[in-house]
């Protein structure tokens, strides 16, 4: 049987990679842009849509930095969250755990309070809304080492509102070792730790090897390279890592959405999740992401449902949470056509 866009829809799911920066959506981008007196050279919906030519990770951050300009004190983060968190409830995402990236703006002069305690504001009324909302603080990869140190030491009087520590950008001479300390370090103190390996990149594998091997993350952000290296596969199974793969994303950056490397590393049990990393650029949240992948390469029903089982499998939350959302979902889909 296909699966509807509508079954998609009212899934239970839950959403472990999105850039709150991502889901910047033009309308709100060019209203904070005239409450700050922000200049971001576009001054319609229009032409901010027209701005977004991208073929690969790198012209699309080039894109994707500029615009945070426009988020200036704690109101505008808060805004972004809540902004996000209307469209998450109209996919039914239950629980997410959502990147930012403060050094994006500590760098253009935004204190680090202002960013964490703005985009906590916004958790605190998507819980109202009934989503369980977490933050995953994210260093920038094309930054040094010293200045994700610095980073993190700045997040610490705030850690009990931060769930763990990613690392996201240009990833191009970037490799994940760079920041063995800081993730070496977090992990000591507790935080759960997560890293972007992204689509086809130079020594994609070797960066694969290295997250699992040497920082030893629990999920991998994109990281579908790694049916490449059968070996790999076999730690990630016995291992249960979680691959946070994002298919509209993928086909906006590379070539296409890497979706038979999704529908294989699922049917050999993988904890493949799908999720729509920067929604207001790729015009895709979770659902459409779902929907696309299981349009585009036949996925069956029961694919569908365990992909969204594995969205809570991965995510950071108890045993018991996980069973309950598991039951959540086998009870929707009996009754759901
Ligand atoms: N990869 C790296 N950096 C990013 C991404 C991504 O998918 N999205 C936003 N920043
Ligand atoms: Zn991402």
């Amino acid at each position: 049987m296909s699966v509807t866009k509508e079954f998609i829809y009212g899934l239970p799911k839950a959403e472990l990679h999105l850039h709150l920066e991502g889901s910047l959506e033009p309308e709100l981008k060019l209203r904070l842009a005239q409450k700050n007196k922000v200049d971001i050279g576009q001054s319609t919906i229009e032409e901010v849509k027209a701005s977004y030519q991208f073929t690969d990770l790198t012209s699309f951050l080039k894109v994707y930095y500029p615009a945070m300009n426009v988020l200036q004190d704690e109101d505008d983060f808060c805004a972004l969250a809540v902004d996000y968190f209307e469209k998450a409830k109209k996919h039914n995402v239950k629980h997410c755990e959502l990147f930012f990236d403060p050094q994006a703006h500590t760098s253009r002069g935004v204190p680090f309070e202002t960013v964490i305690n703005g985009y906590y504001k916004g958790i605190e009324k998507g819980r109202e809304m009934g989503i369980d909302a977490h933050l995953i603080m994210c260093f920038l990869r094309d930054m040094t080492a010293d200045s994700a140190m610095e980073t993190y030491k700045a997040a610490l009087p705030f850690r009990d509102k931060i769930l763990g520590i990613g690392l996201d950008s240009d990833e191009r001479d970037n490799p994940p070792l760079k920041f063995a300390e800081v993730f070496d370090r977090a992990k000591r103190e507790g935080f759960h730790v997560t890293m972007h390996c992204d689509i086809d990149q130079k020594n994609s594998i070797g960066h694969i090897y290295d997250v699992l091997h040497k920082i030893g993350v629990e999920r991998i952000d994109h990281g579908t390279n790694i049916v490449e290296d059968p070996a790999l596969v076999d730690y990630v199974l016995a291992h249960r890592i979680g691959f946070t793969c994002c298919p509209v994303s993928n086909s906006f950056v590379t070539e296409d959405m890497k979706g038979r490397e999704m529908k294989y590393l699922l049917q050999r049990g993988a904890l493949i999740t799908v999720n729509s990393d920067d929604p207001a650029y790729f015009q895709s949240y979770i659902s459409d992401d779902y929907h696309a992948l299981a349009s585009k390469y036949e996925l069956s029903r029961e694919d569908v449902i365990q992909i969204a089982k594995n969205s809570f499998l991965a995510s950071w939350i108890s045993d018991e949470a996980k069973r309950n959302y598991i039951r959540m979902i086998d009870e929707y889909a009996a009754k759901a056509v």
